[in-house]
């Protein structure tokens, strides 16, 4: 266990509990930044081999408190909400043997992870895991970034009951920073008696499940302690059902540097982080405050349709500043290696995407039907389309592939960078908007794609890719 002294500080949580962080176990290199896991748990690896991650994770039943409301049951992996935080480094094997402890069927989608298709966790490839039963997931990792993992059956349910979890793979050569936080964003709904609510109203199955208690790694009111004119990486992942974060920290500029498949060949400059459910953003930040001051982290209103966009700016979290002098002269990266670019041109694959009803229910179609009415989309192996995703109603879908990478061609028409989009799994296609994407498909199996709010995915609007052997 190797420790950086400087960036493992005491969290405080405002409701005056305080967190203990832990680095995360290292064996593999070390140059690795330690991660201030702000509530989350490390996972435990079982296997002395430095490039095999072996762990046990198990699903079942459990309590957990939010800030002061109280204690309510929710669904766990090994006992926590999020989950156990796993780390690895590119090319690691990762042996998971879960067991379902749960009262009914579930399994575990490794989402943005490239791997074969029987260990994706869908229904597609794999038989439910019965109460009782256990599965091995078995796959290497062949990509740095930020990934995670969730149920994929029952998921709206599932995953706001608690079970998510998140995972880093590093790269040889990670940026040298200050400060590494892995952030992820979610909410719950709790009553006023502090249960959590299986709320499923119409706004609900409209909009997807928004909760009136926004989280930080399972945590309310977080404090991220960082110093002063240090460089500060912050891992985000939206693992709620339906809430879009809109991160904006007053007074500061975001440093973009990688997406949802790494890091970007040119990050870029933002006042504002909008990530939807199932994004990843990796931002910096040189964050200014007088030693001691405490400055909030904010989700400003986003309009995503149905006038979601009508509220107050919200608190997620805060940011303190260490009582010691401002670091000087740090600078934020401005470049990486370049993301290897697909063909612009091939086969065209159009998804329709849009909402409706059905013996008066509310649905999500794909080109007018819903799952698992859509035909699948085949594919040769190393075959690569064009995704045409027009959506065609008045909220935004965060569209998820999963399996492979997509980039970005074409939003509304307009040719967009691939230097700072780099390579992406999720992506938001706004309201009456069009994206052209494009993959290549060069993972035999069956491989889903959805509408990430988990509503709309449970509601009809996800499909099916075909890749030959
Ligand atoms: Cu995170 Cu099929 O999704
Ligand atoms: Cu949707």
């Amino acid at each position: 266990m190797k420790l950086a002294a400087g960036a493992l500080a005491l969290l405080v949580a405002a409701s005056g509990a305080a967190l203990g962080c832990s680095s995360t176990k290292d064996a593999a290199t070390d140059d690795a930044p330690a991660v201030d896991l702000l509530g989350l748990v490390p996972m435990q690896d079982e296997n002395p081999d430095p490039n095999v991650v072996e762990v046990t994770l198990e699903a079942r039943e459990g309590m957990k408190t939010y800030g002061s409301a109280k204690p309510t049951p929710v669904w766990t992996y090994n006992g926590s909400v999020p989950g156990p935080f796993i780390d690895a480094k590119v090319g690691d094997r990762v042996i998971i043997k879960f067991k379902n402890s749960l009262p009914e069927p579930t399994t575990i989608h490794w989402h943005g992870i490239r791997l074969p298709a029987t260990m994706d966790g869908t229904l597609a490839m794999q038989s439910p895991i019965a109460p009782g039963e256990s599965f091995r997931y078995e796959f290497t990792f062949k990509d740095a970034g930020l990934y995670w993992y969730h149920p994929h059956m029952r998921s709206d349910m599932q995953v706001q009951k608690g079970l998510h979890g998140v995972i880093r793979v590093r790269a040889a050569n990670e940026p040298q920073v200050d400060h590494e936080h892995v952030l992820m964003l979610d909410d719950v709904r709790l009553k006023p008696d502090g249960t959590l609510a299986e709320y499923l109203d119409d706004t609900a199955k409209m909009m997807g499940r928004e909760g009136n208690t926004l989280l930080v790694n399972g945590v309310t009111d977080a404090t991220l302690p960082i110093r002063a004119g240090a460089t500060t990486r912050l891992r985000l992942v939206n693992v709620a059902n339906g809430r879009f974060f809109n991160l904006r920290l007053p007074g500061h500029t975001w440093r973009v540097i990688g997406h949802d498949g790494g890091l970007v060949e040119r990050p870029y400059d933002t006042e504002h982080v909008l990530i939807a459910p199932g994004e990843r953003y990796d931002v910096m930040v040189i964050a200014n405050g007088a030693a001691g001051s405490v400055i909030d982290l904010v989700d400003d209103p986003y309009e995503r349709g149905h006038e979601s966009g009508k509220r107050a700016p919200l608190n997620v979290a805060h940011v303190r500043f260490a009582g010691e002098p401002a670091l000087e002269g740090r600078r934020l990266p401005d470049a990486f290696p370049a993301t290897a670019a697909l063909p612009v041109d091939a086969p065209r694959v159009a998804l329709l995407l849009n909402e409706g009803a059905r013996d008066g229910e509310l649905v999500f179609t794909i080109n007018g039907v819903t799952f698992p009415d859509l035909p699948h989309v085949e594919v040769e192996r190393n075959g690569v389309r064009i995704l045409e995703l027009k959506n065609e109603s008045e909220m935004d879908h965060p569209f998820h592939l999963h399996g492979f990478f997509f980039q970005v061609l074409e939003k509304n028409g307009v040719s967009q960078p691939l230097a700072s989009m780099g390579n992406k799994d999720t992506i938001i296609v706004p309201a009456l908007s069009s994206l052209k994407l494009v993959s290549r498909f060069d993972e035999p199996g069956h491989w889903m794609f959805h509408c990430h709010i988990l509503e709309h995915a449970e509601g009809g609007m996800m499909g099916e890719v075909h890749v030959e052997e």
